[in-house]
This record gives C-alpha cells, structure tokens and sequence, in this order.
C-alpha cells in the first residue's frame, strides 16, 4: 500500500474548538485508511497563536514560545485521534521513532510537533521522508502556492506546479518567528527538495479535497516535484 504523510493546519482541523473539522476529517481519513497508509500531522493554528502571543507579551523568548505552540498542536493531534478511535493508533507520536512504530500496528498515525523553531510542516516533510511516503499533502486554508498573499495582494497568481529549487526561492524570501504564517518553513523545503519525494499542497477547508485529490487524481493546488515525477499515487 502507498503510504501518504498529511499535513493539516491548525486552521483547517480546528479553525475554532467549537466549530471544528475534526469530524468530516474523520470520516475522510477513515475512508482513506482502507487505500493506504496515513499519517496525519495536525498543527496548533489560531490556539497556538494566541498561547505564543500570550508567553511572549509576559516576556517568554521564541523556543518557550514555540515549546508552547508544540502543545497546541499535540492537544489538537490528541482530539483527532479520539475522533477516529479503532482507527488511529491510541497515542500521539512524539518522534519520528515512534512513528514507525505506531505505523506497524496498521492503523492511522497522527502526530503533532516535535521540537522547536520549525511549524508542523516540517515535522510532515521529515517524517515522510523518514517513512519513504510516495506522497507528502499539505492540506492548508489556501488553494495553493501563490506569487504573494492571495488575502493581501489580488495580483497574486497560483503556481500549478514548481520544482523543489522554485519553491525554496519563494520560501527562503520569507521570514521565520513563532507563529509565523509562511507557505511552508525552510526545514519542510529543504527535506522536499533532498527527499524528492512530490507535495501537494491543496485547499483542506473541505476535507473531501483531500479524498478527491488522493483517491481520484483531482485537485486544484500546486504541485512541487520534478518534471518526470507523478505526484499522485497510481
Ligand atoms: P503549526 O505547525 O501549527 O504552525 O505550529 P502554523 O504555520 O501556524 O500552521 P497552521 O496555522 O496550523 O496551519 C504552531 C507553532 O508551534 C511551534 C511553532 O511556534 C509554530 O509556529 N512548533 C510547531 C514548533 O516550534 N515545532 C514544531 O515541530 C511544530
């Protein structure tokens, strides 16, 4: 089976703990784990914002702060496996280790950060890599990779597709704190430019994106690999 590593924002799963995703998600990445292997990395969105603007407003430095957007992410992870019950391996993986580990008892793997100064971004990317995933997805509250902020620039214009080298250009031109709200960090470029393996970066504010995307090859998104290589599983 192809083993597909999903990043899913904060935003996306729980743009409000009240009114969150979590349940058509669930549904989604129950109906996917009977075609491959999932792993899920789920990230702390507005909450872990707000605990990070809090430690820094009582004089917290960056790696506080981002230990704190950590736990955000992993009481997120924590809510989505409880939503998903059999199907998810019990615990929250806390390292890539664990992971694997996890992955062998067959069911959906859900992670949320692992250590500071990067976004769950590139806890999805390294993971894959270290998995061998065929497909990294990065399900977020955009359509995409634009040529500047879609919210603030109406010029911008979505890349169907760029290479790994063009999507490091655009990262590297943007700057990193925690919190911050880039594309994708640089540690996520990098690893997908050296571990090749493609990434699909689509809209997750509709679950069913997802199950289309991986199930019927059907997406609006951009994608990043190489010319030659097919970014969706067969
Ligand atoms: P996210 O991965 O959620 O960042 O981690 P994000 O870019 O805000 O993503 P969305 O909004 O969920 O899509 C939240 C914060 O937690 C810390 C960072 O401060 C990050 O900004 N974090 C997360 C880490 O320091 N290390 C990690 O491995 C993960």
């Amino acid at each position: 089976m192809k083993k597909i590593v999903i990043s899913l924002g904060g935003s996306v799963l729980v743009p409000s703990l009240e009114s969150n995703n979590i349940g058509r998600y669930v549904s989604v990445l129950r109906k996917l784990a009977g075609r491959c292997r999932v792993f899920v990395v789920v990230g702390g969105g507005g909450e872990a914002r707000r605990y990070i603007q809090v430690a820094r407003g009582l004089g917290a430095g960056e790696a506080t702060a981002d230990e704190l957007g950590i736990q955000v992410t992993r009481l997120n992870a924590r809510l989505l496996v409880a939503g998903l019950g059999d199907a998810a391996y019990p615990r929250v993986a806390e390292n890539y280790t664990e992971a694997r580990e996890f992955a062998l008892a067959g069911k959906v793997v859900v992670m949320g950060g692992i250590t500071p100064a990067q976004t769950t971004d590139a806890v999805s990317a390294v993971l894959a890599e270290s998995i061998g995933a065929d497909l990294l997805i990065n399900a977020t509250s955009v359509d995409g990779i634009y040529s500047a902020d879609p919210k603030k620039d109406p010029a911008a214009v979505r890349y169907e597709r760029l290479t790994p080298e063009g999507l490091l250009a655009i990262i590297t031109r943007e700057r990193m704190g925690a919190g911050a709200n880039t594309v994708l960090d640089i540690v996520a470029g990098k690893v997908v430019e050296r571990s090749g393996i493609p990434l699909l970066v689509l809209d997750g504010r509709d679950p069913e994106n997802l199950y289309r995307a991986i199930v019927e090859g059907t997406f609006v998104g951009t994608i990043v690999s190489e010319e030659h290589v097919s970014p969706l599983p067969a």
